[in-house]
């Protein structure tokens, strides 16, 4: 078989890097030297030095790899899975790829119930499982519950969860519909909703717009539609002094905090991620 990325000179993704590169893909050393040491198997910074040979079946794999993700198909997707913490989550087409902003969101979430004691916590649109099963694994003692309106993706949840080994209780409902066991005894509901606005879905880069699920996304006219819907839906759930951490995008910390205020939730705090951006709030019970 014919290698698809050929060496000229330095090393193998170091080429393989320059075609991403002609190809307009960002950050391109960084996924080619990612696929590459997920396919050999080694660290980053080994796989971004390698200069030795490839089997046959090696050269065409990174090929094929690096091609699809020169057609802007994300590493996670390319792989199957996404790191999270300490986790290793498998993906489906139904599932977010989890991102390094929300870690910092069960950064938060971990604080609260460290300082609060909380008992029992409710992710609400779990996705691939990413929060519930950190939190979940991170603070055993918790009671940790996880939602999500998509039947296949709260399986993908269900295998991410099984393999960690996390006893996270999953539920299929539409948002916080039907979750009346659980009525006044979440402590802390934590959820990264759908914010993005509909109108710039078509914007976004291709990576997120053709392969994230447009469920994941869509936060409906101005964004924001699932956080009026959390205030609207969660006070019966909600134990006595609960709280609320809720992943916010770029720029839209205060408007979510006003809409929480206005509907009688206390403002409380909000959290940076690693780039110092604004990425989760907190607000207390109504
Ligand atoms: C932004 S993703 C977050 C996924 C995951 N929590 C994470 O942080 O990676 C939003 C999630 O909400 C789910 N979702 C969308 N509408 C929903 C609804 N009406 N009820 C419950 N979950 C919903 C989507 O299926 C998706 O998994």
């Amino acid at each position: 078989m014919v290698p698809a990325v050929r060496r000229t000179s330095g090393s193998l993704s170091s080429a393989a890097a320059e075609k991403l590169r002609q190809a307009g893909v960002p950050e391109p050393e960084a996924s080619a030297e990612v696929l590459l040491s997920e396919l050999l198997g080694m660290r980053r910074s080994e796989a971004s030095l390698y200069d030795g040979p490839l089997t046959d079946e090696h050269a065409a794999v990174y090929g094929a790899w690096i091609s699809r993700r020169g057609s802007r198909e994300p590493v996670q997707r390319i792989l199957g899975k996404a790191y999270f913490r300490n986790l290793t989550l498998n993906l489906s087409d139904s599932t977010l790829v989890p991102r390094a902003d929300t870690e910092s969101v069960v950064e938060a979430v971990l604080e609260r119930i460290d300082r609060r004691g909380f008992g029992r916590v409710l992710d609400v649109g779990t996705g691939s499982g990413a929060i519930a099963i950190s939190v979940s694994q991170e603070r055993p003692s918790c009671e940790v519950h996880a939602t999500d309106l998509s039947e296949a993706a709260l399986r993908t949840a269900r295998h991410n969860a099984d393999r960690a080994g996390a006893g996270v209780r999953f539920h299929a409902a539409d948002l916080l519909h039907g979750l009346d066991k659980l009525r006044g005894g979440v402590d802390l509901l934590v959820s990264n909703p759908p914010y993005v606005r509909t109108a710039d879905l078509v914007g976004l880069d291709p990576e997120v717009r053709a392969w994230d699920p447009a469920a994941a996304l869509d936060g409906g006219p101005d964004g924001l539609a699932f956080y009026r819907r959390i205030f609207r839906e969660a006070p019966p759930l909600l134990s006595r002094g609960a709280e609320l951490v809720l992943e916010v995008g770029d720029g839209q910390a205060a408007e979510v905090l006003g809409l929480g205020e206005a509907a009688g939730y206390p403002p409380l705090g909000t959290y940076p991620d690693l780039t110092g951006t604004t990425r989760a709030v907190l607000l207390g019970r109504p």
